[in-house]
């Protein structure tokens, strides 16, 4: 019962927390990092610079708009859609700043 309680609790936490802001590492770490860590679904793994090299030569801007808009596997701001564009912009900084 107690364990019920505090997870109900956590959810409700977690529910109440604000906007990301323009941190790029806590959005990673709570949205992208289940298929990105991995390579799950085939995502590109976070700081694989073979992998994420041809990525980046397409440029941020096709970066920015398949995260924000998904692409193939990539679902559309990695399925959190209460993040602003400009937070999904933040991480994809992130993630190709630790990635090349
Ligand atoms: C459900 C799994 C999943 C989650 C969660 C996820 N991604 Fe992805 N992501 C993918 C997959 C799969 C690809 C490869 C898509 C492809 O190239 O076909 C990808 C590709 C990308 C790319 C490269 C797009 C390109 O044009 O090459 C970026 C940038 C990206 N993800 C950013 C993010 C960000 C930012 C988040 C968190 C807000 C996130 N992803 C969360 C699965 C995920």
């Amino acid at each position: 019962m107690k364990k019920i309680f505090f997870t109900v609790a956590v959810l409700v936490l977690v529910a109440m927390v604000p906007a990301y802001g323009a941190d790029g590492k806590a959005v990673f770490d709570k949205v992208c990092t289940f298929c990105h860590k991995t390579g799950r679904l085939t995502a590109p793994v976070f700081g694989d610079k073979e992998l994420w090299a041809p990525r980046i030569a397409k440029g941020k801007d096709t970066l920015y708009q398949h995260a924000i808009n998904g692409h193939g596997m990539m679902p559309a701001k990695g399925g959190e859609a209460t993040l602003s564009d400009d937070e999904v912009k933040a991480t994809v900084d992130y993630m190709v700043s630790e990635s090349k």
